[in-house]
């Protein structure tokens, strides 16, 4: 069961650990993570394709790596099927980005995805890619990664 306090704890781990301003907030969901951030003073952009969301700025669609940029940083909490592509992107853009794995898209286990990940955003160039963990029950571990 995902902690509820999750959007909080990773709103502050964000806007604590990363200069950015400009935040896409990809497979957000109802837009909770966006309402947290922006009480902290960052301009979001939730990416989703649900109907159902809070009155944020919200694009109701698929996040793929063909998104103009105007973001800088990329994160997602539990994103499942939009992980991979949160690290494409940022690594396309030379950007940050922060994620709270959950599913993987490969069927692997939930250690062999977070090992994956953390190995395929270095082979991505990523200079410094490192995990930190929210204090939550769930799955609570970020990765993370910059330039
Ligand atoms: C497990 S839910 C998590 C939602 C929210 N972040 C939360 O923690 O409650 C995963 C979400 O990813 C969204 N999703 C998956 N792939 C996506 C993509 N490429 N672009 C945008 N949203 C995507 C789904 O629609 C779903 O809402």
């Amino acid at each position: 069961m995902a902690d509820l306090q999750r959007f909080t704890y990773f709103a502050h781990f964000i806007s604590k650990r990363f200069e950015a301003p400009r935040v896409f907030d990809v497979a957000g969901g109802m837009g909770k993570l966006n309402v947290e951030l922006t009480t902290l003073g960052h301009h979001v952009t939730t990416f989703d394709k649900r109907h159902k969301h809070l009155p944020v700025p919200y694009a109701q669609r698929e996040f793929t790596l063909g998104e103009p940029c105007e973001a800088d940083i990329v994160v997602g909490m539990h994103p499942d099927g939009a992980t991979r592509v949160i690290i494409e992107y940022a690594a396309h853009h030379r950007l940050p980005f922060a994620v709270v794995p959950c599913c993987s898209d490969n069927s692997m286990s939930y250690k062999q995805w977070m090992r994956f990940l953390g190995e395929y955003a270095t082979s991505l160039g990523f200079t410094e890619v490192a995990e930190d963990l929210l204090p939550m029950r769930g799955r609570a571990r970020i990765l993370f990664g910059r330039f």
